[in-house]
């Protein structure tokens, strides 16, 4: 079996401008460093606003702080006429490791739809980017549909014709549990990412099913982290609000040490 290592992923969505995230960093890298945790246990990764990354790769790589970090979103083309838009290219100049692909926000917000997530998707793989592809159904899908039939549907369609042996993320984030308070129980977050991890293999191969780490999100807090990673295909957190809360986000990252047997 492969051993898959967690991810925890803070997405501080609009929050923070530069000097704000850089001060934040450097007080999880130090109460980390206080409690003896290593990054190596779990992977940690930031998820800044475009304008903050730069200020967040000097530090984590100048002090050789072990943290990961990557974008929130991404242009679906290389370069060019597309005001406002930032291409996978310049982000992997930064050095970012990961970035984020159809977040429940930016769907609604800017009306992204699979083909469009697919299509960020692929630029991110071509730039040598992980994705961290982001589904979930409503209230109203969970309602007429269950839980697993829109981010699977979702999954599917984003990963048709991805080249085999790409390395992605997949966040299972319920659209009616971000930011509500109102996390989905483990044996639903569960459920799910099992049923997500059945889609890369067929879209993919069960090799990439079986290394591919699979996160939940939507009100994750340090009260309910060990809940999920209890769970056997739960790899890992995407966290919003409590990603901004130092001590907080500090004490998620260390869930390794709250998990009761
Ligand atoms: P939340 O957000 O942790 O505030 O619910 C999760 C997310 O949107 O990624």
């Amino acid at each position: 079996m492969v051993n898959r290592r967690p991810l925890i992923a803070g997405n501080w969505k609009m929050n923070f401008d530069h000097l704000r995230a850089v001060a934040f960093v450097q007080k999880i890298a130090w109460t980390l460093k206080d409690a003896k945790f290593s990054p190596t246990e779990v992977e940690v990764s930031f998820f800044p606003p475009f304008t903050d990354i730069r200020s967040v790769q000097t530090l984590i790589e100048s002090d050789s702080l072990g943290f990961a970090f990557g974008a929130q979103d991404v242009s679906p083309f290389d370069e060019g006429a597309h005001t406002g838009d930032i291409s996978a290219g310049f982000l992997k100049k930064l050095n970012c490791r990961y970035v984020i692909v159809g977040h429940s926000e930016r769907r609604q917000d800017h009306s992204e739809n699979d083909e469009l997530v697919a299509a960020k998707t692929k630029a991110a793989v071509k730039h040598g980017l992980v994705p961290v592809i982001c589904v979930g159904e409503t209230s109203d899908d969970l309602e007429k549909f269950g839980a697993s039939a829109v981010p699977v549907g979702q999954l599917r369609s984003v990963l048709a014709g991805l080249a085999a042996g790409s390395e992605i993320v997949v966040a299972y984030e319920p659209v009616w549990a971000i930011g509500s308070g109102q996390a989905a129980t483990p044996a639903q977050a569960q459920d799910v990412c099992a049923a997500l991890r059945a889609v890369i293999a067929e879209e993919i191969s069960s090799e990439s099913a079986e290394a591919t780490r699979i996160l939940y999100g939507g009100s994750v807090k340090s009260g309910n982290i060990a809940s999920f990673m209890r769970e056997k295909d739960v790899d890992g957190a995407l966290v919003g609000g409590a990603s901004l809360d130092a001590e907080e986000f500090a004490k998620i990252v260390q869930f390794p040490r709250h998990v009761i047997a």
